[in-house]
């Protein structure tokens, strides 16, 4: 039986939009490709609002935590990375094993990383590109990345990257008007299709460092992808064409609700949540005014048997999240995004509350 994905990431993939992948290939080099390619490209523009340059990588959001590593920091620079859990960590592994001088600031999980922490460390040192999660899945907790990106206005040499892999496509981000340099995300999570694209956006401050950097490689090499497709609209390498019918079929879906609505319709779910987890005794793992919209970690201060309860949902055919790596059965987590609605989610919780005799 089916499960129905309240967990975050990979998220529910409508009927409809998996159908797409069925449709007839073909080649990558033809033009029934470009259509295909720039038409994905210019809904994500539109739904973004954003005039920088978009690309869209077969692989997941990860890769370009190594495109990050390869193509931003310039030989004897170095990176900053906030950490707050474990993505935010991934990053700062990443870099250092990308060889980058890498300096990791980082907050009790749970807690958010804010304007000041990062005021703080720009003002002893220089760096290329600071580092930030937008919004930890581990956590649950999201950045105010306008405040950051304001503060990094300030610092013309740094480089703002951020990890929107959770949360790009359902909270309301605005590349232009935050002032990241590069913000990617996954299309399993909020662009609620299967997983294998990576979305990424940068600026073109980015695209210029990437000059300046040496051994770039050729799959996470920024500006060989931003060639290639200025020369031809189309990506250096094959891409998942069958990904790219479904993600341009859902893009128009998205569009049609709209981005203010989608992240309006989250955020309802997220509070519903939240109360829901306050009123049967349990906690909220982010700090307050910190909370995702996206993914709610729960505090599983009434000490349940998440792993029990995932298999008697099971049974149900539904499947949420436990606490992720050293958060597991201390939180569980609720993935509330792509195209939930609150009578599911009132289901979900209703299935939970029989489940453990709320
Ligand atoms: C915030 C965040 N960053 C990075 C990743 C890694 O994404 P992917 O598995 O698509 O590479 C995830 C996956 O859950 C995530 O939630």
């Amino acid at each position: 039986m089916h499960k129905k994905l309240w967990i975050p990431g990979p998220t529910e993939v409508k009927d409809d939009v998996l159908k797409q992948q069925a449709k007839g290939l073909f080649g990558h080099r033809s033009n029934d490709f470009t259509i295909l390619y720039n038409s994905v490209i210019n809904q994500l523009r539109e739904f973004l609002k954003t005039e920088q340059h978009i690309t869209v990588i077969t692989a997941s959001g990860s890769l370009f935590m190594d495109i990050t590593g390869r193509n931003l920091i310039r030989p004897g620079k170095k990176a900053l990375c906030m950490v707050n859990g474990s993505f935010s960590d991934r990053m700062y592994k990443t870099l250092v094993s990308c060889g980058i001088d890498a300096d990791k600031f980082e907050v009790e999980w749970g807690k958010a990383i804010k304007q000041e922490h990062i005021k703080e460390m720009l003002e002893k040192s220089e760096y290329d590109v600071v580092a930030v999660c937008q919004n930890e899945t581990s956590t649950g907790v999201k950045a105010d990345l306008k405040s950051i990106g304001d503060l990094l206005k300030n610092y013309p040499e740094t480089l703002l990257v951020v990890d929107a892999v959770s949360s790009l496509g359902g909270d309301l981000i605005l590349p232009d008007e935050m002032g990241t340099d590069l913000i990617f995300a996954s299309t399993q999570k909020c662009f609620a299709i299967p997983p294998g694209l990576a979305v990424g956006i940068v600026s073109q401050k980015a695209l210029d460092r990437t000059k300046d950097v040496p051994n770039r490689g050729f799959y996470t090499d920024l500006k060989g992808i931003f060639d290639y497709f200025e020369k031809s609209k189309q990506t250096p390498s094959t891409p998942n064409i069958s990904l790219l019918f479904a993600f341009d079929y859902k893009l128009k879906q998205m569009l049609e609700e709209g981005a203010e609505n989608i992240c309006n319709r989250l955020t309802e779910l997220a509070a519903y949540t939240h109360n829901w987890a306050l009123e049967h005794g349990f906690g909220l793992f982010a700090e307050e005014g910190y909370e995702s919209v996206t993914v709610s970690t729960i505090t599983n201060k009434l000490e349940k048997d998440v792993s029990a309860l995932n298999k008697a949902l099971g049974e149900k055919g539904l499947v949420i999240a436990n606490g992720y790596g050293k958060l597991k059965n201390q939180t569980f987590r609720i993935g509330h995004m792509g195209d939930h609605t609150l009578s599911g989610l009132k289901e979900l919780l209703a299935a939970i509350e029989e489940i453990w005799e709320l």
